[in-house]
């Protein structure tokens, strides 16, 4: 098994500095080239994150492992390929290969963002694909950039939560490099641990759009069962993205927000519970306190629970003597 694992790593270098290759210096890749230069992605950071690309004959590992005799069985474990009767072929074709890096920084897995062309039907294909489970990759304990983000992070004791690879490598160019991203699922225990090993506290900065504020209601839900973690909301405006944002306002203003720009994870939820409804209906308001009370009760530190009845009490002119008991019936019911 050990002896595999190493074989795996290999053909996943072999495959990364291929797409690499293929993306700067052939023809097959110049579409891809020019679309990554077009979203602001430098010669630097494709480097740095040794982007690459498929072309779309499906043959290009297939002739390389083939040269080196590599092992039916082996290519039917990489995850690399897809079996034909006629024999194997690549899986990813034309698509912008992101390499998927374990904690020490070895390529285990990829994936492969579709090209905006009038060839791809993206209705019939996931934009971005991501390899199968295999031996070297299980996506639950992986997040894409953990192996340069985690000696930032233990610096600045902070780690940066992303949606997406691009939010990432946006993110990096603009000096913000503690970041990183799940692998398209909401966020694992495997991944909670990671985080916490390196960190005490950690930024959700998902999109800005319904999706990302879905799933920052989970993340926040999932991460506030860890006591010893503080947790902080970065909301972008307008249903942008970190690397629409940083498109459309510069990276200074990007800088600025991150740093300034964060909320407790009650304010996001005060925020979020009082979308759509309106405070100055009796009905409305009283619902509304009822649901934030709820979300108080799930809040294990005391102190934190402390500030928020008193940031609550205070909107809405409630004793938090009032608020205290609502939260007490609450837990009774919970239990
Ligand atoms: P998004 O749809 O927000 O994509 O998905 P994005 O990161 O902004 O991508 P660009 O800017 O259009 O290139 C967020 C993340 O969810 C995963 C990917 O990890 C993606 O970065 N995802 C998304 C998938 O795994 N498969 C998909 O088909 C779509
Ligand atoms: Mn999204
Ligand atoms: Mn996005
Ligand atoms: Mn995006
Ligand atoms: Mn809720």
């Amino acid at each position: 098994a050990m002896r595999q694992r190493q074989e795996l790593l290999k053909l996943h270098e072999t495959a990364a500095d291929i797409y690499h290759h293929v993306l700067l210096n052939t023809e097959a890749g110049e579409e891809a080239l020019h679309y990554l230069k077009e979203r602001g992605m430098t010669e630097e950071l494709i480097k740095e994150f040794e982007i690459g690309y498929a072309p779309k004959e499906r043959i290009l590992l297939q002739k390389v492992f083939e040269r080196d005799n590599v092992s039916d069985e082996l290519l039917a474990e990489s995850g690399l390929m897809t079996e034909r009767d006629e024999g194997f072929i690549d899986r990813f074709y034309q698509r912008i290969m992101f390499p998927i890096r374990d904690d020490k920084g070895k390529t285990v897995a990829f994936s492969g963002r579709v090209l905006p062309s009038e060839t791809v039907d993206t209705s019939k294909q996931p934009k971005y694909l991501n390899s199968p489970e295999t031996p070297l990759f299980n996506k639950r304990q992986v997040l894409f950039n953990f192996d340069k983000a985690k000696a930032i992070a233990r610096k600045e004791q902070e780690l940066i939560l992303f949606e997406g690879f691009m939010d990432v490598i946006a993110s990096w160019r603009a000096g913000v490099k503690q970041g990183v991203a799940s692998m398209g699922t909401s966020l694992t225990n495997e991944q909670i641990n990671m985080i916490k090993r390196q960190s005490k506290n950690v930024v959700i900065a998902y999109d800005g759009d319904s999706a990302g504020i879905e799933a920052t209601h989970r993340a926040i839900d999932l991460l506030s069962a860890q006591t010893d973690l503080g947790i902080s909301i970065l909301s972008l405006p307008g249903g942008l993205d970190p690397d629409d944002f940083i498109k459309e306002n510069g990276e200074d203003r990007y800088r600025e927000i991150m740093k300034n720009g964060r909320e407790s994870p009650f304010s996001f939820y005060m925020r979020y519970h009082q979308k759509g409804k309106n405070m100055k209906n009796e009905q409305e308001k009283f619902a509304y306190i009822e649901t934030m009370v709820k979300e108080l009760a799930k809040i294990p530190s005391v102190i934190e629970r402390e500030v928020y009845i008193t940031q609550l009490s205070e909107e809405f002119s409630i004793s938090p003597e009032a608020i205290e008991s609502e939260l007490q019936k609450v837990k009774q019911v919970d239990r």
